[in-house]
């Protein structure tokens, strides 16, 4: 089958097998172009050219765990850790509005310091003092808790399933399950939150096929947002020595994802821009239509090291959306407007 038929069969059926994905992976020259502008295409059609920002507020960089890849992990003694108060939590979420954003995400290692009243109490208080959508991604919890943020007003929730080859999940993940992982992704489906998965490009070991098991996996749990990374090693982990993720493997699984689940939300990855200069440019122009830009203050960015030479990381919260909306403009596109709930999830609604 040829790559045109490929994105016909894409585009009009939303689903395609594992060795159609593989062609799409390994395209190059005009069939990569193909398909990016295909993407793009998409894109505009399902979501249109808002690019929605969501502020990042990163705010514990303790981790129970013990991710091969992560700098947070557990057994890296040599990373800076830290954590916010509640109050002040709430502080840079409405300081995260009134610099415009409408979203914003709570990050953290798998900390549990953080119990359920007092995330259900930060999550509270920020509903109550400025409208925005919150986002979670503090990784697995009880079906409880999920369901106690829920009904504390969390709208959201992302944690990536990292890899859909078990072998390696279990490799990468000391102590950790790959079927606890997928069961809290089905719940945090059914509780109702707009839910955020994906994958890790590169990690060692990871072949094209996995990837292309990996896209239809973000198919299968029916995701409303997308996030795809390049992994980029980092010096203090055991995956030190190992070659980063492909720039140009992430950018094919974007727009590959585009075209089966069209009107999910896509972001350009903080990775992805790490990597290449122009790596967030490029994946909002073959589909995605997000950016996460950090609104911490520099101390904590500094601090939260998932990898090295993170872009933004000196820049302050001010000058980084303005960066982000001229970056925007440059493309062609616009600035969103409101929370930009996923459509995917509104029209399952
Ligand atoms: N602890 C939560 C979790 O794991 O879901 C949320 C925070 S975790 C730092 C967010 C994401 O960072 C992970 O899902 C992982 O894919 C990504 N990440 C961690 N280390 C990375 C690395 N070295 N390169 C690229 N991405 C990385
Ligand atoms: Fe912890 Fe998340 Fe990093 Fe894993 S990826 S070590 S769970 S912060
Ligand atoms: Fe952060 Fe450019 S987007 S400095």
């Amino acid at each position: 089958m040829k790559v045109k038929d490929i994105l016909e069969k894409a585009c009009h059926e939303n689903i395609l097998s594992k060795d159609e994905i593989k062609l799409l992976l390994m395209a190059e020259d005009k069939d990569k172009e193909l398909l990016f502008e295909t993407a793009d295409r998409v894109r505009k059609e399902y979501v249109g050219d808002e690019v929605f920002l969501r502020g990042l507020i990163e705010f514990s960089s303790y981790c129970k765990n013990d991710c091969f890849y992560c700098g947070l992990r557990k057994s890296n003694r040599h990373a800076q850790r830290y954590r916010m108060q509640e109050d002040e939590i709430v502080e840079v979420a409405k300081r995260a509005y009134q610099m415009g954003y409408r979203t914003v995400v709570l990050q953290s290692g798998e900390d549990m310091y953080y119990t359920k009243d007092m995330l259900c109490s930060i999550i509270r208080k920020i509903k109550s003092s400025v409208d925005v959508a919150i986002t979670l991604s503090i990784g697995e919890r009880s079906y409880d808790e999920y369901k106690a943020f829920k009904d504390a007003g969390a709208d959201r929730f992302l944690m990536r399933f990292e890899t859909s080859n078990e072998k390696l999940y279990r490799k990468y993940h000391p102590g950790m399950s790959f079927e606890n992982r997928i069961e809290c992704l089905k719940w945090i489906k059914n509780l109702g939150y707009e839910l955020g998965t994906g994958f890790l490009i590169g990690l060692p070991g990871q072949s094209i096929d996995d990837l292309a098991q990996d896209i239809l996996f973000v198919k299968e749990l029916d995701a409303d947002m997308i996030g795809i990374g390049p992994f980029i090693p980092h010096p203090q982990t055991p995956l030190k020595d190992a070659e980063e993720g492909s720039v140009d493997l992430t950018l094919k699984s974007i727009a590959i994802l585009r075209l089966l689940i069209p009107d999910s939300n896509i972001p350009a990855t903080t990775a992805l821009g790490t990597l290449d200069p122009l790596g967030r440019q490029k994946g909002l122009m073959c589909g995605a239509n997000i950016v996460m830009p950090n609104v911490n203050d520099l101390e904590y960015k500094l601090k939260y090291e998932l990898y090295p030479g993170k872009i933004c990381i000196n820049e302050d919260a001010t000058k980084c959306r303005g960066c982000i909306e001229s970056i925007i403009i440059s493309l062609g596109r616009k600035v969103g407007h409101g929370k930009g709930q996923s459509r995917h999830y509104k029209r399952a609604a």
